[in-house]
């Protein structure tokens, strides 16, 4: 692919998973990621409170460490989250008035969306015809992440109380200058059917977009539950009726039905501006609803009757 990511560009179409360096170093989990999946997002290490607990003071180490590995492995990486209410420190949590709020986010995303922007992983050059290809590590970053209440509207956070709907637009445009080539994303949870939190989404990024594209792709997390994978397809269709790119971005299913991971496949290669889909996480025991047996591994690191039906469908 060119550098810069075209949105609704299949030619980086990809099937992901989270990880962070607790899942990197587990050997089996590392195989895994390495011959299956083309994506990693970071499970936690670049949410606000793990890169800059106090005002200013960056840690990159945990973001560093899935980095260098994405590099190391040749993965494509969607950046996750600059701009989210929870795992928030308390020093933004506590900001209430727009200038210092606004030069905040503005700074957070330009520091942390700066140090990846334009990393490559490659470069192919064709020498015949003077053309040199660049391969970038950094695909996506979900901007905002979960700012809708399920009825559509938005949800009540230190960004909206003290800034309202604007605190969008800061936002993508504090990552648009950061990083240039990589699909800026708005992203949540519950939109998997066309219901009032789709609606919601659709609408905002209507109203932001309507001088300029501003918000260049909406991603669905799809935390699904048993069966609950009926409405995805009418999900994906609405989310991408603006024209605009389209992800499942943190997809896992209780019980792993192969049927429902396999709906939830077709749902995504039907909408023709779906890019991908990326699992939250690779084996049930290090998942987040570990009891809910959600993933494509089982606690052994043995891929289930749900990850041969996907090999099959594809
Ligand atoms: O880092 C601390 C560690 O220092 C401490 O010893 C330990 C004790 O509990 O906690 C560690 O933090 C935990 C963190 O994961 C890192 O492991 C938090 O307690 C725990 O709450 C946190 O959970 C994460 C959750 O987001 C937080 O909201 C999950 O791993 C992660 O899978 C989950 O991911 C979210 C997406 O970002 C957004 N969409 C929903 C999704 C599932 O909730």
């Amino acid at each position: 692919p060119p550098t810069g990511s075209p949105t609704g560009n299949r030619d980086q179409a990809f099937w992901g998973s989270c990880a962070d360096s607790n899942t990197l170093n587990i050997a089996a989990n590392a195989a895994i990621l390495r011959s299956d999946f083309g994506q990693v997002t970071p499970e936690n290490s670049m949410k606000w409170d793990a890169l800059e607990s106090s005002r200013g003071n960056f840690n990159f180490a945990g973001a560093d460490t899935l980095v260098n590995w994405a590099v190391s492995n040749g993965k494509l990486i969607r950046g996750h989250t600059l701009v989210w209410h929870s795992q928030l420190p308390g020093w933004v949590n506590n900001i209430n008035d727009r200038n210092t709020l606004t030069s905040v986010i503005q700074n957070h995303i330009s520091v942390v969306a700066g140090r990846y922007a334009g990393r490559l992983y490659g470069t192919f050059h064709v020498s015949a015809f003077g053309i040199t290809i660049n391969f970038t590590l950094f695909t996506a970053w979900d901007v905002v992440n979960e700012i809708f209440n399920e009825d559509g509207s938005l949800r009540s956070s230190v960004f909206s109380r003290v800034l309202g709907e604007s605190f969008v637009t800061i936002a993508f445009q504090a990552a648009r200058a950061a990083d240039p080539t990589s699909v800026l994303y708005i992203n949540d949870y519950n939109l998997d059917s066309n219901n009032a939190k789709v609606q919601g989404m659709v609408n905002l990024v209507r109203r932001v977009n309507a001088n300029s594209q501003i918000i260049d792709a909406l991603g669905t997390q799809m935390h699904l539950s048993a069966g609950g994978a009926g409405g995805a397809q009418a999900a994906l269709t609405a989310l991408a009726s603006l024209g605009l790119e389209v992800a499942i971005t943190e997809l896992d299913i209780v019980g792993a039905s192969a049927n429902d991971y396999t709906t939830v496949l077709r749902a995504c290669l039907n909408t023709p501006l779906c890019v991908g889909i990326t699992s939250w996480g690779v084996a049930d025991v290090n998942s987040w609803r570990a009891s809910s047996n959600p993933l494509l591994f089982d606690n052994n690191y043995r891929a289930k009757a749900a990850y041969t039906a996907l090999i099959n469908a594809l």
